[in-house]
C-alpha cells in the first residue's frame, strides 16, 4: 500500500486549504483568546500582562488606532467598541498614512497598533514614531517574539495560533476579541459601565464560539451564492456602523483572493456617487444587523433595489419581516449584541470569499500579488 501523504497536506487537518481550516478555527481562537483573561464570576476582564498603571489609564485623553489591511478593519470595529464603552474619542489611521502625516500625539495618547504578524514595516515605523512623539504603544499581535511585540510599551497577544493563509481570517476575529476585551477593561477602570453591564457583554463574548459554530454549519448556503457572485466582474457591500466596518473587510477579502472588484459603502453614501453604479443583476450584499439604524439601512437597500440590484441581506431573524420584502436572498446570522455582530457577521463574508476564489479557480491561499507578512515599505 502507498500512502498519500506530506507535511502541507497534514498541517491542513483535512481541510482543503489553509483558509478554509482557519475559518473553522475561530470558535477555538476566540476561546483562547478569552481564556483567563475573565474572572470566576464572569463580570471582570482580568489583563495582569499590561503594564499600564491605573493612574495612565485614567489619563488617557484619545486613542490612535493604527494598522494595515485587515489588522486596520479590526480595529475600525475596535473603535466602535471602546468609544461606546469608554466615551474616550479613538482614531482610526493607516500605518503607512500615519507615519509621515505628523500626528498629534501627546503623553496621555494611547497608541495601539495591530498586527497579526507583529513584523509589517509600516505599523513598526508607525509604532515608532508615536514612542517618538511620546505615546504610550500597547500592540495588539498574534506572534509574542515579533518586532513589534518586543518594541511596544504594552501587549496584548491574541492566541489564533499560526496563521497561514494570505487572507486573514482567525486572526480578525480574535483581534475583535481583544479589542472587547480590553474596551470592558478600560470601562472598569474608569468606572463607565456598572458590573452588570460588563456581565450582559462578557456573556454575550463567551455565546459568540458557539454562535459561529452555527454558521459554519450552514456553508453550502454561503457556497451556492459564491458560485452565482464568480460570474460578476463588480459588487457592492453597504452597511451602516459596525455593519460597513465589516463591509469593508469583506470587500477587501473578496478582492484579495477571487479578485472580483468590490466596493464597500457606508449605506447612506450611497447616493452620493456609488448609486449611478447600480444597474439591473449588480450584486449587492447588505449588512443589516443593527437594529438601531435598521430602518435607515432598509430605505438604502430599497434604493439600490429599485435600480435593478439582486439584494443579499445578512441579517437577524428578528429583522427578517422589515426586510424580506425589499431583498432577493437573506442569510441570518444568531443573535448578539450589536457592538459584536462583527465577530458572527463577518464569517459568512469570508466564506463568500473563499468559495468564490475557489469556483474561479483560484490559489487561494497564496493570492497573485500579496504576501503573508510585508515587511518592506
Ligand atoms: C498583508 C496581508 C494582510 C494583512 C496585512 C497586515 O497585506 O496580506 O492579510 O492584513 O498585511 O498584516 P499584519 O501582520 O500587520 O496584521
Amino acid at each position: 500500500i502507498t500512502v498519500d501523504w506530506d507535511a502541507v497536506t497534514a498541517e491542513k487537518g483535512g481541510y482543503e486549504h489553509f483558509m478554509l481550516k482557519e475559518i473553522h478555527e475561530q470558535p477555538k481562537a476566540y476561546r483562547d483568546t478569552m481564556r483567563g483573561r475573565i474572572n470566576a464570576e464572569g463580570n471582570k476582564v482580568i489583563l495582569p500582562e499590561l503594564n499600564m498603571t491605573e493612574e495612565q489609564i485614567k489619563n488617557i485623553r484619545n486613542i490612535q488606532v493604527v494598522a494595515c489591511g485587515t489588522a486596520y478593519n479590526a480595529g475600525v470595529v475596535g473603535r466602535t467598541m471602546i468609544e461606546s464603552l469608554v466615551r474616550i474619542p479613538v482614531e482610526n489611521d493607516i500605518a503607512s498614512e500615519y507615519r509621515y502625516r505628523s500626528p498629534i500625539v501627546t503623553p496621555e495618547t494611547l497608541v495601539i497598533v495591530v498586527s497579526q504578524s507583529g513584523e509589517t514595516a509600516d505599523t513598526l515605523a508607525a509604532l515608532r514614531e508615536a514612542q517618538a512623539n511620546g505615546a504610550h504603544v500597547l500592540a495588539i499581535t498574534n506572534v509574542v517574539g515579533s518586532s513589534i511585540a518586543r518594541e511596544a510599551n504594552d501587549v496584548l497577544v491574541t492566541l489564533a495560533g499560526p496563521e497561514i493563509a494570505v487572507a486573514s481570517t482567525k486572526a480578525y476575529t480574535s483581534q475583535l476579541v481583544a479589542f472587547g476585551l480590553f474596551a470592558l477593561y478600560l470601562a472598569e477602570v474608569r468606572g463607565t459601565q456598572t458590573e452588570g453591564q460588563v456581565a450582559k457583554i462578557l456573556a454575550a463574548m463567551q455565546a459568540l464560539p458557539e454562535q459561529v459554530e452555527e454558521i459554519l454549519a450552514q456553508k453550502e448556503a454561503i457556497k451556492g451564492y459564491a458560485e452565482q457572485i464568480s460570474e460578476h466582474k463588480n459588487l457592492f457591500f453597504i452597511g451602516r456602523g459596525v455593519d460597513y466596518a465589516v463591509a469593508q473587510e469583506g470587500s477587501l477579502k473578496l478582492k484579495e483572493i477571487s479578485y472580483i472588484h468590490s466596493e464597500a459603502y457606508a449605506a447612506g453614501e450611497l447616493k452620493h456617487g456609488t448609486l449611478a453604479l447600480i444597474e439591473e443583476g449588480v450584486p449587492v450584499i447588505a449588512l443589516a444587523t443593527q437594529e438601531a439604524v435598521l430602518e435607515k439601512t432598509v430605505s438604502n437597500i430599497k434604493e439600490v433595489k429599485a435600480r435593478g440590484a439582486d439584494v443579499l441581506a445578512i441579517t437577524h431573524q428578528e429583522h427578517l419581516t422589515d426586510l424580506l420584502r425589499s431583498v432577493d436572498q437573506v442569510f441570518v446570522i444568531p443573535k448578539t449584541l450589536p457592538m459584536l455582530t462583527a465577530a458572527l457577521s463577518v464569517v459568512p463574508l469570508q466564506l463568500l470569499s473563499y468559495y468564490a476564489s475557489l469556483a474561479l479557480g483560484h490559489d487561494v491561499d497564496k493570492p497573485r500579488n500579496l504576501a503573508k507578512s510585508v515587511t518592506v515599505e
